[in-house]
């Protein structure tokens, strides 16, 4: 539900006008529209030279530069403000403003997230993006956390095919994971997508995986081909199959009292900018992971194909199971029809 603006803006100037008469006319005072300027953190769990950083980055310059500073956004990366199963309550609790969170954390807070975190769902990235930024398929599951988590989900950038790797041989066929301790994401359905396949499921943060590889804690772990370069997990788990069990997204989400402390005008300019940042990522992001094979195998690392139809025969049973609600089934439907 919306909150009326008028009453923030009311208080933010309330607010405003106590604090620039607590600084007096001192070396700290502001004047004009920088006065009004507001910082707010966003919060990535990838590295600097991962194509998220890079929208995100560009989308907060643009988004400075069309409201004249009213909304100035800092991209945190690396994790610095914390793993994404504590950044989503940051966000919830409005101490981090906003977060690029795995569709997998999403479904920790909303299960009907899991119909876009499920194997199967796309046929590729190319319907993927028929979807995660369409309003009228996911306007609904984007804003249903609003009332109890005190988010919303702006939009989403493309995960790209999800693939396994280990250090110990190549797998070809789900029989290969049985006895490994595979690495997931923190969520119930990714466990039960593991155990389906035969593995042995170890949800774990993203970034503890490296030393959970290195250390034998985790046999193996899976991700897309930009991510085992950037996080350097091709040293310590150098076969990557290419299993294709997932396709998944990186959703933007947003403090509820922040976005909606926006007024209507800088959050069109917000949305607006936010749209044109997919294109941005999708334009850089098939090269980046075509070069990131290049360095991984550079570096060492062995790619192979798996038998992805084995992967699916399974995953395709899964999914049709793990469809729990009505809703999830009604986006499936809409989804499918994307085609
Ligand atoms: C991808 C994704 C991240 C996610 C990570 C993971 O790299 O972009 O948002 O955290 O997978 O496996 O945890």
């Amino acid at each position: 539900m919306k909150k009326s603006k008028t009453l923030i803006s009311l208080a933010t100037a309330a607010i405003l006008s106590m604090s620039l008469a607590a600084c007096g006319n001192g070396a700290g005072a502001e004047e004009g529209p920088a006065a009004a300027k507001s910082e707010f953190k966003i919060s990535l769990n990838q590295t600097e030279e991962h194509p998220n950083y890079i929208a995100l980055t560009q989308f907060a310059e643009k988004v400075e530069e069309r409201t004249e500073g009213r909304i100035s956004m800092e991209v945190f990366p690396n994790a610095v403000l914390g793993a994404q199963q504590e950044t989503v309550q940051m966000v919830s609790n409005g101490s981090v403003d906003m977060a690029s969170l795995s569709g997998t954390q999403m479904t920790n807070l909303n299960k009907d997230f899991q119909v876009l975190d499920m194997p199967g769902v796309f046929a590729d990235t190319d319907h993927q993006a028929k979807v995660i930024n369409n309003q009228d398929v996911v306007g609904d599951l984007y804003r249903s956390v609003e009332e109890s988590q005190n988010m919303v989900v702006v939009g989403g950038y493309t995960q790209g095919e999800r693939h396994m790797y280990n250090g110990d041989k190549p797998i070809n066929t789900p029989a290969d994971l049985a006895g490994m301790k595979i690495r997931i994401q923190e969520s119930d359905l990714q466990i039960r997508m593991i155990e389906a396949l035969g593995g042995e499921a170890t949800p774990m943060a993203f970034g503890e995986v490296y030393t959970g590889l290195q250390s034998g804690v985790l046999d193996a772990a899976e991700n897309n081909i930009l991510s085992y370069y950037t996080t350097r997990h091709f040293e310590v788990a150098p076969y990557f199959s290419k299993t294709n069990h997932l396709i998944g997204v990186d959703l933007l989400v947003i403090n509820a009292d922040v976005l909606e402390g926006f007024s209507d005008e800088d959050e069109a300019i917000f949305r607006e900018e936010y749209l044109a940042s997919v294109e941005h990522f999708n334009s850089v992001w098939e090269e980046m992971n075509q070069e990131a094979q290049k360095k991984t195998e550079e570096g060492g690392a062995q790619f192979n194909d798996a038998d992805q139809a084995a992967f699916q025969a399974i995953l395709t049973k899964f999914a049709q199971e793990s469809l729990a609600t009505e809703t999830q089934l009604a986006i499936y439907e809409q989804i499918q029809e994307l085609r």
